[in-house]
């Protein structure tokens, strides 16, 4: 089997890293993380990638003058390594149009709330102090704005009472962690289509049961 080859960014912790790789070590996962960039040598996340054995590079944006050479030089380092595709996972750099259009339909990402509600950092204190009553994570396919794009897989959950934003924030986590496997390994099995910017997904029709917040016994 011809898996995917999959590049991981990041920027930071690297928890949606490791779950990715975790997925990648089944026999049958049609992707494999290739390779890990990381804008910040101090991303916690890059000890996943070492002992993993995954081959990874920082690529400092410090380093370069305008936004437009450090995309060029990720955009170099992943065309030498063959990827196809590329998955921010807490990049906390916003790519440019030229970047984001030369990867179209080849770049997604994970952002902490059900999109397009609340984009941007903050997530979940903004989630809280609005009231709503579930929270969750988006995967998308990447366009030149901020957390927007065609929407691959959300996962919802459930504010509960007594909720901070450490609580919310690490049972959206743990939701992120399933969902972003599941979109690579759509993608991966050729499943994934956009049209008219959004996503149909081949296979995937059934029936879910719908939740309610509070319980409808309570
Ligand atoms: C994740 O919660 C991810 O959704 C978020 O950063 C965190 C990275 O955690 N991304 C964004 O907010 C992008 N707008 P990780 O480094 O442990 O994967």
């Amino acid at each position: 089997m011809a898996r995917l080859k999959v590049a991981v960014l990041i920027s930071g912790r690297g928890s949606n890293l490791a779950a990715l790789i975790a997925a990648c070590a089944a026999a049958d996962f049609p992707a494999a993380v290739a390779l890990v960039l990381s804008n910040r040598a101090d991303a916690a996340g890059l000890a996943h990638a070492a002992r993993a054995g995954i081959p990874c590079r920082v690529i400092a944006h410090r380093d370069f003058a305008t936004r437009e050479a450090f995309d060029e030089a990720l955009d170099l380092a992943l065309r030498a390594d063959g990827i196809e595709l590329v998955c921010l996972a807490g990049f906390m750099r916003l790519l440019g149009a030229d970047f984001v259009t030369r990867w179209r339909d080849r770049l997604i990402n994970i952002h902490p709330s059900l999109l397009p509600a609340f984009p941007g950092l903050g997530t979940h204190a903004r989630a809280l102090a609005a009231g709503v009553r579930f929270a969750g994570c988006t995967v998308h396919f990447v366009r030149p704005a901020m957390d927007e794009g065609p929407i691959i897989v959300q996962a919802a959950v459930p504010v509960l009472p007594g909720d901070d934003e450490a609580r919310l924030a690490a049972r959206v986590l743990a939701a992120e962690h399933r969902s972003y496997p599941l979109a690579v390994r759509l993608i991966a099995e050729g499943r994934v289509r956009v049209a008219d910017e959004r996503v149909e997904i081949d296979g995937a029709a059934g029936q879910m049961p719908v939740v309610l917040n509070p319980p409808d016994s309570a």
